[in-house]
């Protein structure tokens, strides 16, 4: 399933979040991602959360890397302004503002110190990492955090080795799986990323499973949402947010979040509410047939978001 172990694998990434972080694709990971957090936190018993692509935790916005591409001026900055945000997007807003000095924002704070920041004391969470210098910075993030363990592995094989061989889905304690790859060799991360998760929806029937995705070329996702649409999970959700038209091979265009199993909001209607009411001013959202528009016109030249499901 993975690369073999001392193939060079993690030697031949290129990949740095560094770059990237804070950008509109973090924003719509991280909106989601805790959205479905505090859906889980809804109840007292404690929750697993496995991180298989968790970057570093930590990532300076003015940095030589960020800097380089200023990319999170396209998200997270877009965003500090705003006037009553939704809640979902409040809540994420807090999120980051905790991680940063008051008034200033100087961090951007990844996936697992997202995850822990959130977490209760009973709950726990995994984070994988593959690239050695990011693994000890993780490592070192969390070096005093009990609930937090982080492996210097491929987050792919972490399934197999780190989840229970099976639980029944009645017995299953509530678990999110988060799988956010950097896709530089798009072919072949598809086929792993649903080999890993069928493998882990198999051992852990009940969990929400959380996988980013690039939104370059539409009509190039489509065998992939077939075979996320194969999987053994009760609904599948695509959220995604797009910045401009989704018809270009060669830029990332948006990005989506496609969730197995999302987590009942408490909202009392779809699975997916969150995500429209994450994105209430500058969402489109399709039905689940012929993605037809069914309500929110987009304000011209804002971000859009996208959404489908399938079953409830
Ligand atoms: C998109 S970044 C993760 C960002 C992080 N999830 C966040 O939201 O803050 C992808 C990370 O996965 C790492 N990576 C790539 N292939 C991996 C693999 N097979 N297993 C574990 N980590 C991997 C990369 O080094 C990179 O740090």
């Amino acid at each position: 399933m993975a690369a073999p172990a001392g193939d060079g694998y993690a030697a031949r990434m290129n990949y740095r979040h560094a770059f990237h972080a804070g950008n509109h694709a973090d924003v719509l990971k991280h909106v989601v991602q805790l959205a479905m957090l505090d859906a889980l936190m809804r109840k007292d018993a404690p929750f697993f959360v496995l991180d298989t692509h968790a970057g570093r935790g930590r990532y300076l916005l003015h940095g030589k890397q960020a800097g380089r591409t200023g990319e999170a001026s396209t998200g997270i900055f877009q965003l500090t302004g705003a006037r009553k945000p939704p809640p979902v997007i409040a809540r994420y807003l807090r999120a980051v503002a905790a991680d940063n000095p008051v008034d200033a924002l100087v961090a951007y704070p990844g996936s697992p110190l997202l995850t822990a920041q959130a977490m209760r004391p009973q709950d726990r969470l995994a984070a994988c990492e593959l690239q050695p210098e990011e693994a000890e910075a993780l490592k070192a993030l969390f070096d005093h955090d009990p609930r937090v363990a982080v492996h210097a592995r491929d987050g792919y094989d972490a399934v197999r080795a780190l989840l229970p061989r099976a639980w029944t889905a009645s017995a299953s304690p509530a678990a999110q799986f988060l799988v956010d790859p950097p896709y530089e060799a798009q072919d072949e991360e598809y086929p792993r990323v649903v080999r890993a998760v069928r493998e882990a929806l198999e051992r852990w029937p009940q969990a929400s499973c959380a996988i980013w995705y690039p939104v370059k070329q539409r009509r190039s996702l489509q065998p992939f949402f077939r075979k996320l649409e194969g999987l053994p999970a009760r609904s599948l959700l695509l959220a995604e947010l797009l910045v401009r038209p989704d018809d270009s091979p060669l830029r990332l265009n948006g990005s989506g979040m496609a969730i197995l199993n999302p987590p009942q909001t408490g909202r009392g209607d779809r699975p997916g509410a969150v995500v429209p009411a994450a994105h209430a001013r500058r969402s489109r959202c399709f039905d689940p047939a012929g993605m037809a528009e069914a309500r929110n016109p987009v304000e011209r030249g804002l971000p859009r978001c996208f959404w489908r499901s399938r079953g409830s």
